[in-house]
């Protein structure tokens, strides 16, 4: 059976790895687990680890945090003897970190086939550094499996050959599926005093929200007019924490491993967030949700979810938050958000590794991007 590596580095990885380890093990594959290390505080690894049910990585890269080029050339420094060591069959990288696209480059380079889970999404925001990632995993990659229909249409718009492009449905909401009973068991409504579908859950963390103190301040005074409304409560990410004001009226807590952060999604009566995966779990969960950008890599869970693309000025996150708040909530999940993504994939990538000549372009891998 095929070796494979699959990588995880940050913490919106560990979610969308474990389907894909489980379904390719279940086949009798050899999967490597490989941690780059980007991710490293207990907060925002070791809890996901534990309440994912995912074994310790079988490798760790250590690499920690830095600029991106440092943080890049370190995932590829490392990697790179790995590769070397393992000989693989393939590579298989998920989501849109740094760790993505560095594991990537190196698997390309020593020609070992990569796949990547969660490709064609496009925010079409090159100051987003999570989008240029994208743009070059995808590129780099000879099995491209999309999260929805979007996905393939941004790949076949960018010249993919169709053999490469596999719309396999949403990794990430195989695992919330799996862990719902368990999160809805959870104590942490009860810990934070909140009652179910009373309260809003915030999140904030990109770059271009939280690094600049005029604009952090603007979306804290949209948050704390919620908060007039219904209690908002913030976990804090340690990009956000260093540059937190004092805020009146947000319930700021530490940040939630996995399934105490889906238990507070789930019982919101609104969620609010600049993240990627909260716009696809409140979907799933039937739960709204404001987007506090002025783009999405994930416009079905606008046009087939309950998000809502509010943008960052002040005013306009308000009014929307009224008008969400006396609405009653949607409930409608796009196709193949299922459960079953991550068998899909497992399918199409040892077949791919059966008989690559058939499967694999004959040409180039992709064509112009
Ligand atoms: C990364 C991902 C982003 C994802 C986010 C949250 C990229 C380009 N971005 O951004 O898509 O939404 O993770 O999961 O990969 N830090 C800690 N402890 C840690 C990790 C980081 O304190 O365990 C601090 C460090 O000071 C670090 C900073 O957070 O410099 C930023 O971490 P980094 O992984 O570089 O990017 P994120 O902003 O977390």
């Amino acid at each position: 059976m095929p070796r494979i590596i699959l990588v995880a580095g940050a913490r919106p990885n560990f979610m969308k790895v474990k389907p894909v380890l489980d379904a390719l093990e279940s086949r009798g594959a050899s999967v490597v687990l490989v941690h780059t290390g980007q991710h490293y505080d207990a907060a925002m690894n070791d809890v996901f680890f534990t309440d994912l049910g995912l074994r310790p990585p079988d490798r760790h890269l250590g690499t920690g945090s830095g600029s991106h080029a440092t943080q890049t050339a370190r995932v590829m420094t490392a990697f790179e003897p790995l590769v070397d060591e393992l000989k693989p069959d393939a590579v298989v990288v998920v989501g849109d970190v740094t760790s993505t696209l560095a594991c990537s480059l190196v698997a390309a380079k020593a020609g070992v086939p990569v796949a990547h889970v969660e490709a064609g999404l496009r925010s079409r925001d090159w100051s987003m550094p999570e989008e240029v990632n994208r743009v070059v995993t995808d590129r780099l990659s000879d099995l491209l499996f999309a999260p929805s229909p979007d996905g393939v249409e941004n790949l076949r718009a960018e010249g993919y050959h169709d053999d490469q492009i596999h719309l396999a449905g949403n990794v990430m909401i195989d695992t919330l599926y799996a862990n719902l009973d368990r999160a809805l068991a959870s104590d942490v409504l009860h810990r934070h005093g909140l009652t179910p579908g009373s309260y809003a859950l915030a999140t904030l963390h990109r770059p271009a929200n939280v690094d600049d103190p005029a604009m952090l301040a603007g979306l804290l005074e949209a948050l704390s007019a919620v908060a007039a409304e219904l209690p908002v409560v913030l976990p804090v990410h340690p990009r956000t924490a260093a540059r937190l004001p004092q805020t009146s009226g947000l319930r700021l807590i530490p940040p939630a491993g996995y399934l105490d952060f889906i238990a507070l999604q789930a019982s919101a009566r609104l969620v609010l967030t600049d993240s990627g995966g909260i716009q696809e779990e409140t979907t799933a969960l039937g739960v709204p949700c404001l987007t506090l950008r002025d783009s999405t890599e994930r416009p079905i869970t606008v046009t087939e979810g309950t998000n809502t693309l509010v943008g960052r000025d002040p005013a306009r996150i308000i009014a929307t938050a009224r008008r969400v708040l006396s609405d009653p909530p949607l409930k409608r999940t796009p196709a193949l958000w299922d459960g079953h993504a991550g068998d899909r994939i497992a399918e199409v990538l040892l077949r791919f590794l059966a008989a690559p000549e058939r499967l694999r372009p004959t040409d180039a891998r992709g064509v112009t991007v």
